[in-house]
């Protein structure tokens, strides 16, 4: 079965930090927004991790352009349903549906308030080495279920890792805000994790490099092992 087609899209500080310790960076232009929204529009459903929406509580709907088209369906990784019931993706179902993917052994913390406000739950299972949710499972539900053939990953770090190091990338935007985090520290694009599982460094073809603002949107494939 032929995946969905997954593109990842984040904003970076040219350090390489897509939050600080402090909380929340202001990475993204006006200009850079308006092309985020518009890459929304442009695909079937957007899809972040737990603590993306526990820290920053997106909306992840289209706006800042005009849209015609059907609004992506928003997808949430959360193994237990801990997300907060007051999140801003859980409002407003009817117009904008939220599927939230929770473990198949884990009790599921929410389930009740979750239906009662008509959030659709799907227990998938979870991968052995690293005990997050099969994305392969989740990618065959959103493909099956939902008639997802695009899907905009949107983070965090952890969820970027995971796409990558399984390979499930067909092209990803990093747009290069003017920032330096530096001393401040912070949450790196990529975690420790993957690190620890690539052998060497990861290559990538650089296919477009373009000034939106004033950063670098840097758009890119991953290369497999062996072209490298
Ligand atoms: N600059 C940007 O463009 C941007 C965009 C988005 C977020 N952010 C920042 O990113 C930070 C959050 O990143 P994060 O790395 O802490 O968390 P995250 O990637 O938002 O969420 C990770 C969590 O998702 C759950 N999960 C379930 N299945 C998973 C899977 N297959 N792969 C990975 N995660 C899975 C796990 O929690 P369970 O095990 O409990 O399910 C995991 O701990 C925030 O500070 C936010 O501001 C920045």
């Amino acid at each position: 079965m032929k995946r969905p087609k997954v593109i990842i899209n984040v904003a970076s500080s040219l350090d390489g930090f897509i939050a600080s310790n402090k909380g929340a960076l202001h990475l993204s232009s006006r200009e850079d927004l308006e092309r985020v929204h518009s890459l929304r529009s442009s695909v079937d459903a957007i899809l972040v991790g737990k603590n993306t929406v526990i820290i920053d509580n997106p909306l992840l709907t289209v706006r800042y352009i005009t849209s015609r088209k059907k609004h992506p369906l928003r997808v949430i990784l959360d193994s237990k349903g801990s997300i907060p019931i007051d999140s801003k993706v859980i409002k407003e179902q009817k117009k904008y549906p939220t599927v939230i993917f929770v473990s198949r052994t884990h009790p599921i913390e929410k389930r009740d308030e979750f239906n009662n406000l008509g959030v659709t739950i799907i227990p998938v299972g979870e991968e052995e080495k690293t005990n997050f949710l099969d994305l392969i499972q989740i990618l065959e539900h959103l493909k099956n279920d939902f008639n997802v053939k695009t899907l905009l990953v949107e983070g965090g770090s952890t969820i970027i890792s995971q796409f990558i190091q399984r390979r499930l990338v067909d092209k990803m935007f990093i747009y290069f805000a003017p920032i330096l985090v530096g001393h401040l520290g912070g949450i790196p694009l990529l975690r420790d994790e993957l690190k620890n599982t690539l052998k060497k460094t990861l290559s990538v073809k650089i296919t477009q490099t373009k000034r939106v603002g004033e950063g670098i949107l840097v758009s890119m494939t991953l290369l497999d092992e062996e072209k490298k």
